[in-house]
C-alpha cells in the first residue's frame, strides 16, 4: 500500500502537470517548432533534489516536441543536478536508466552529484537545454549562490529554449523573477497555484505556489 508520503507526493506531482501545461501555454511556439527539427531534446533539471518529477517533466517536453502527423520516435535526455549527494543518490535509485521508453518515446536519465553554479565547467552536460527547470528555488537562501546558478542556468539555455521554475514562497518568488531577469532572460509568464498544498503554515511555505516561464533575450 502507498504510503501517505508517496501519496502525497504523486498528487503534487499531478498538479505540477497542470501547472507546466497553464504556464507554458501560449508560450512555447518557437520552442515547439525548434523541437520538431531535432533528434533529441534535452532537460537540465537543476537543484534537483531526488527529482521527483523527473517522468513529469519527461512528459511534458516529450508532448511538447510531439508532431501529431507522425509517430517519430522521440529522444529524451534528461540529467538531474543537486550539491546534496544523499539527494543524487535517492534520484539516481529511483530514476537512473528507468525511464519510461515506449515505441515513441526513448529516455536517457541521469544525475549529477555537482556544483550548479559550475555548469559551464561540467563536461558532462555539454550543449544547450531545451527546457532548464528549477523546482522550488531557493533564493532567499543565499542570493549570491542563486545569482550564479541563475546566470549559468541563462547561458546554457538553448535560443530558443524555456526555463522553468517554482517557488514555495511568494516573496521569493518575485526576487527570483528579477534575478533571473537580470540574468538575462525574459519573463513570459508567472502564475499562482491557489491550491498549493500547505508545508508549513506558520512560514507559508506551500508546494509550487508558483510557477513561472522564461525564454532568452535574443539579440
Ligand atoms: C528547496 S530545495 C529544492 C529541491 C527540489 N528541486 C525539490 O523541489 O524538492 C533546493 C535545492 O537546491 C540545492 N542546491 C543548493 N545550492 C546548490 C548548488 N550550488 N548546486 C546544486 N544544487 C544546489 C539543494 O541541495 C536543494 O536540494
Amino acid at each position: 500500500m502507498a504510503s501517505d508520503f508517496a501519496k502525497r507526493t504523486t498528487a503534487d506531482l499531478h498538479k505540477l502537470q497542470e501547472l507546466l501545461r497553464e504556464a507554458s501555454d501560449g508560450q512555447v511556439a518557437s520552442l515547439q517548432r525548434s523541437l520538431a527539427e531535432k533528434d533529441e531534446a534535452r532537460i537540465l533539471n537543476l537543484a534537483c533534489g531526488a527529482s521527483h518529477e523527473t517522468e513529469t517533466l519527461i512528459d511534458f517536453v516529450s508532448k511538447l516536441g510531439e508532431d501529431p502527423l507522425t509517430d517519430d520516435l522521440r529522444k529524451v535526455r534528461f540529467r538531474g543536478i543537486d550539491i546534496r549527494a544523499r539527494e543524487i543518490a535517492d534520484a539516481q535509485l529511483r530514476f537512473a536508466g528507468k525511464g519510461k521508453s515506449s515505441d515513441t518515446l526513448e529516455t536517457d536519465i541521469g544525475f549529477l552529484h555537482d556544483d550548479a553554479t559550475k555548469l559551464d565547467q561540467l563536461s558532462e552536460l555539454e550543449g544547450e537545454a531545451d527546457l532548464i527547470f528549477l523546482r522550488h528555488q531557493n533564493y532567499w537562501h543565499g542570493d549570491r549562490i542563486w545569482d550564479e546558478i541563475f546566470e549559468q542556468a541563462a547561458a546554457k539555455l538553448d535560443e530558443d529554449g524555456r526555463l522553468m521554475i517554482t517557488s514555495y514562497f511568494d516573496r521569493e518568488h518575485a526576487q527570483a523573477i528579477e534575478a533571473l531577469e537580470k540574468a538575462g532572460l525574459k519573463l513570459r509568464k508567472s502564475i499562482t497555484n491557489d491550491d498549493s498544498r500547505v508545508v508549513n503554515a506558520r512560514i507559508q511555505k506551500t508546494i509550487d505556489r508558483h510557477v513561472a516561464i522564461f525564454e532568452k533575450v535574443k539579440g
